[in-house]
């Protein structure tokens, strides 16, 4: 049976997709078996990010229409044989798509994978409450902004309704710099202001958004998001509680300029 975990945030934008594909591509790296669902209906872009969209044949909405079986629409990655990814419609009545259904056809699939990230569309309507019903875990994605951490809160609050084994936070977009000049909250702030347990920390990083904008995927694609994406990985399949350090190579480089002006004065 897999872990099939929600991710989630209220907020759009605040990079779930990312997270759903690089952590689902860490997993299969290890040798795991991993689903990636694309719940958002209408909007979704998990295809493109994990760069398969032209390998989709069929899509969630051909399933429950009963146009295929739920494994007929599985897209595997070329890349990385172990993950798979369901597809997404671009265009539907999202209102058609009935939670139990849906339900339905994740459990259908559970036994074949370790792990089933589940991608929820931004807000808290009826497609998030949709995507939720389907997991047994949840991971909130926030940014450290005020206003991402204000719908994080917001999402933890209504997924304590849904008895979920866990509910842990990501902290993505981390900039080493101003989180040491005191200019941006610290991951371990957001957690605590959160009361979440802290899951992972996701610097920001240039080549992920270049890649989004130029490729279309936003696969990591640089050594240090890699590893933050790794560590995250381990968290969450063994339990550790690691916390990528991306403020290194800052740490070194204020040093320097202390020991500078030190000298000079
Ligand atoms: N750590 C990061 N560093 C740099 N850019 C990032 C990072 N995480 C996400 N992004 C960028 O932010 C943008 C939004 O990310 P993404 O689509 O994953 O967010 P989302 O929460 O899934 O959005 P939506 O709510 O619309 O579904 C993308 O262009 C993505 O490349
Ligand atoms: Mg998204």
């Amino acid at each position: 049976m897999a872990r099939k975990i929600v991710i989630t945030s209220g907020k759009g934008g605040v990079g779930k997709t990312t997270i759903c594909v690089n952590l689902g591509i860490a997993l299969a790296r290890q040798g795991l078996r991993v689903m990636l669902l694309d719940v958002d209906i209408g909007l979704n872009n998990l295809d493109v990010v994990s760069g398969v969209e032209n390998r989709v044949v069929f899509d969630i909405v051909d399933i429950i229409e009963g146009k295929c079986r739920p494994t007929q629409a599985l897209v595997q990655h070329p890349n990385f044989p172990s993950l798979y990814i369901l597809p997404s419609a671009h265009s539907y009545n999202v209102g058609k798509v009935d939670g139990n259904t849906l339900r339905a056809v994740v459990n259908g699939l559970s036994n074949n994978f370790d792990y089933i990230l589940i991608d929820c569309p931004a807000g808290i309507e009826l497609g998030f409450h949709r995507a939720v019903f389907c997991a047994n875990e949840a991971i909130i994605v926030t940014t450290p902004h005020i206003s991402a951490v204000r719908d994080a809160n917001k999402v933890a609050s209504l997924l304590n309704g849904y008895y979920l084994n866990e509910i842990s936070l990501v902290c993505n977009r981390l900039r080493a710099d101003l989180v040491l000049s005191n200019n941006m909250l610290k991951a371990k702030e957001v957690a605590s202001s959160l009361n979440l347990k802290l899951l992972g920390i996701i610097p920001e990083s240039d080549e992920i958004s270049s890649s989004s904008s130029i490729y279309g995927d936003g696969i990591a694609i640089d050594e240090q998001s890699e590893r933050a994406f790794n560590v995250l990985a381990n968290n969450l399949h063994s339990g550790s509680n690691e916390m990528f350090d991306y403020t290194q190579k800052y740490k070194g480089f204020f040093a320097k300029i202390k020991n500078k002006l030190k000298r000079r004065f």
